[in-house]
């Protein structure tokens, strides 16, 4: 099984080059999904699809050549799927402050619901082996990333939060709905959650399972296009996730002499250089602007044929470990790969088991072995690219050197 996502800034070509990616590995054989998270329905477009189609499909994998089918999801559907109890609470909730109740039932549809009915589907998808391969045509960056993310949070929150709040709801829950007069979630409620996790069981490993899942980000040679690639990359890495290919989208061709494009196709030169530095060596893939819109089945083929060539396009191109944790004379160190960021941006502190990496406004927790945490002392150092995190001395270590004056 190997899963590949496509990433990147809106509009950089995403939908197209995913696309192209599924077909070529239909073509080679390989029982392919192209998913999508996009609300746009872009998919079905770029395949040139009849609308009605897909909408009778209801979000349901649709077979489009041999070996080759794509699924749109349905937000709706899911609700209804998968989150009934927890809906129906949440917009009871908002119903009882007074609102509208279409109102609140549209306000119900939480963040993040879509992106774990997709993680649902992938780890359905995983099990089942249903697909030899499933390319995923992410949203853009910022969305994307709380994709990712989500496997840690609610891993999380199921250890840190679930349990005390259904212990709560259980013990306070029917005072406080006297006193509050808010509905309180009941067992329903709780039991939809529980039953969630479980089947999401899993999926985080197959996500940062570099031998099943890598990245590919789709890119321009633009300056503000290749800074949020940047970020992209290192978001990435701090989620454990390999990204083993670099699209570089939209190049003019080289034997384009009009004057017109003069000064574009020197800063492009400039920046694709400038990309090359920065990501050495992943491998980029070059794409030449088309004449137009990249749209039906004979386009995108030829779009893969120029990214991939005679290569096999589910291979991983590029394999390194974004983390490693090692242990030397007693003492453990974390190194992980972070490029683009500066040292000031990097907070880093200790929480009980966990060690809580934040950088700007994106916040991940990591659990580590117990004997880890337990150090005493935790230093951090930016070198290059590679943050290394170095756990000193643990407390049992401590408490014998503190004894051995007596002796
Ligand atoms: N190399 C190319 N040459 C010409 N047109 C292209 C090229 N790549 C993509 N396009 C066109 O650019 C438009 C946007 O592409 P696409 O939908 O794949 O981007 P996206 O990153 O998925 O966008 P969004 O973020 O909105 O989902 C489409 O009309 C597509 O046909
Ligand atoms: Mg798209």
């Amino acid at each position: 099984m190997r899963i590949i996502l496509f990433a990147g800034k809106g509009g950089v070509g995403k939908t197209s080059v995913a696309a192209a990616t599924g077909i070529s590995a239909a073509e080679s054989g390989r029982r392919t999904l192209v998913m999508s998270l996009d609300i746009a329905h872009s998919l079905s477009d770029i395949f040139a699809l009849k609308r009605n189609l897909m909408d009778q499909n209801r979000g349901k994998p649709l077979k489009v050549r041999r070996n080759l089918w794509i699924q749109e999801l349905d937000v709706q559907e899911e609700i209804e799927k998968n989150w009934k109890d927890i809906h129906r609470y949440i917009s009871t909730l908002f119903n009882t402050t007074g609102l509208d109740e279409v109102l609140a039932e549209e306000l119900a549809i939480l963040p993040g619901m879509e992106e774990v009915s997709l993680l649902l589907y992938i780890n359905r998808y995983v099990k089942e082996e249903e697909y030899d391969a499933i390319v995923l045509d992410c949203a853009p960056t910022g969305e994307s990333l709380r994709f990712i993310s989500i496997p840690t949070t609610l891993e999380w929150y199921i250890r840190k939060i679930f349990k005390l709040e259904r212990a709560l709801a259980r013990y306070v829950g029917p005072v406080a709905s006297r006193l509050y007069d808010v509905p309180v979630p009941g067992d329903d409620y709780f039991d939809a959650i529980a039953y969630l996790f479980e089947r999401l069981e899993g999926v985080d490993k197959v996500l940062t399972d570099p031998e099943v899942t890598t990245v590919r980000l789709v890119t321009n040679p633009e300056k503000i296009v290749l800074k949020e690639t940047q970020r992209a990359f290192m978001y990435f890495c701090l989620y454990k996730m390999s990204v083993d290919g670099i699209v570089m989208n939209r190049v003019l061709p080289k034997d384009l002499n009009d004057e017109y494009f003069k000064g574009w196709k020197e800063d492009q030169a400039r920046y694709m250089e400038s990309a090359r530095d920065y990501f050495n060596p992943i491998p980029i893939f070059t794409v030449h602007l088309y004449r137009g819109e990249v749209l039906g089945y004979e386009s995108l083929r030829s779009l893969a044929q120029e990214i991939y060539g005679d290569r096999n396009p589910l291979d991983r191109f590029f394999s390194s470990e974004p983390y490693s944790l090692t242990k030397k004379d007693g003492e453990y160190h974390l190194t992980m790969k972070l490029p683009f960021v500066a040292r000031e941006d990097i907070q880093i502190d200790k929480l009980g088991d966990e060690l809580v990496i934040r950088i700007g406004t994106v916040k991940r927790h990591m659990v580590l072995p117990r004997q880890v945490m337990a150090s005493k002392s935790v230093r951090a150092k930016l070198k290059g690219q590679r943050l290394s995190i170095h756990f000193k001395g643990d407390k049992h270590e401590g408490e014998e050197r503190k004894r051995e004056p007596k002796r």
